[in-house]
């Protein structure tokens, strides 16, 4: 239900504007605001502790709101004034109560867009936890009454650095020979940036994002090993020695419970494939594995 007001966002083209972003302490919303703030635009970026996080964010023109996105009134005061809100909630629990309360704040103030993270797992029958409430989450925005594009990355680069282990030089993933592309956290910040300015093209739509080419975890540690001119060696571990890693690095049951079961569709191909989303929508391609490592390791 659409309602006209003296601010009505809605009435105006989102090509500039007031830009929530959501998780901005985090890597999407970090790279989605800093290239906003790039481009000009006024961003408020939503972090749930001020720290040097966002000390950095609020130094390169960001507005800091110190809010928990659980917190609806916390939320509906974040989003006024705003023509667009980027949605990043972390794989914890409460994300459908995270979602429906950004739809929420979204409609009292009658923002016109959502971009919304999700993941190429998410599905009604996901094993994960995590993915069925992302695909639920995903119904509930599909309510909204402004333009809504939901984004369902496969793997981030950052696992990268996430798992490989410096002194070893190895990277103990339970992935066996199935691919996919990994894509970096700055490639979507872009397509987000572009998506939060100007929805209209995408309204509506679910977008799989990809990096620009398809590799198997060998090939991954190759592609390492060039440009770091010293050996990374994949190993192939199975999910119980998977789970027992996650556990020993201290992550939460709810976490460990999603990373085993998309390891599985890892496995079956879910996140496999590429194509040129990030290109179409930013006029520039993704980084590749080897552009990623220069630059992270
Ligand atoms: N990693 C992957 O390979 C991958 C692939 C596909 C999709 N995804 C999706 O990516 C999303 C995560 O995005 P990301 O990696 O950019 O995020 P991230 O780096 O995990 O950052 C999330 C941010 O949200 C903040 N946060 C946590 N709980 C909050 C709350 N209750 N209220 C307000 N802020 C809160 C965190 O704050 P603190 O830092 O202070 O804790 C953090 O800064 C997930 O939905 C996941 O499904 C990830």
């Amino acid at each position: 239900m659409h309602r006209p007001s003296d601010t009505d966002h809605r009435e105006e083209a989102t090509m500039t504007g007031h830009i929530l972003i959501t998780g901005a302490a985090g890597k999407t919303g970090g790279y989605a605001a800093k290239t906003l703030l790039n481009q000009g635009h006024h961003v408020r970026a939503l972090v749930r502790r001020a720290d040097e996080r966002s000390e950095r964010l609020a130094a390169v023109g960001a507005e800091i709101v110190v809010a928990d996105l659980l917190d609806l009134d916390a939320v509906v005061k974040a989003a006024d004034g705003i023509d667009a809100v980027y949605l990043a909630y972390p794989i914890a629990p409460r994300l459908i109560e995270a979602s429906a309360i950004l739809l929420q704040a979204a409609e009292e103030n009658n923002v016109a867009a959502i971009v919304n993270m999700s993941q190429i797992s998410a599905r009604r029958d996901a094993v994960s936890n995590a993915a069925r409430q992302h695909w639920i989450a995903e119904r509930v925005l599909d309510h909204f009454t402004g333009a809504v594009v939901h984004l369902r990355p496969t793997f981030f680069a950052e696992w990268l650095t996430s798992f490989f282990d410096a002194a070893t030089g190895q990277l103990r993933l339970p992935f066996e020979q199935a691919r996919h592309a990994p894509i970096a956290a700055e490639d979507q910040g872009r397509v987000i940036a572009a998506l939060v300015t100007d929805p209209t093209p995408y309204a509506g739509k679910i977008l799989k994002l990809h990096g620009p080419v398809e590799l198997n975890h060998q090939q991954i540690a190759d592609a390492m090993t060039r440009t770091l001119g010293r050996p990374v060696t994949y190993v192939p571990i199975s999910l119980d020695e998977f789970g027992r890693d996650l556990r020993k690095r201290g992550y939460d049951e709810h976490f460990v419970q999603h990373l085993l079961a998309v390891a599985v569709d890892y496995r079956n191909g879910i996140f496999a494939g590429t194509n040129d989303t990030v290109e179409t929508i930013t006029g520039r391609p993704p980084l590749t594995v080897e552009a990623f490592t220069e630059r992270h390791f």
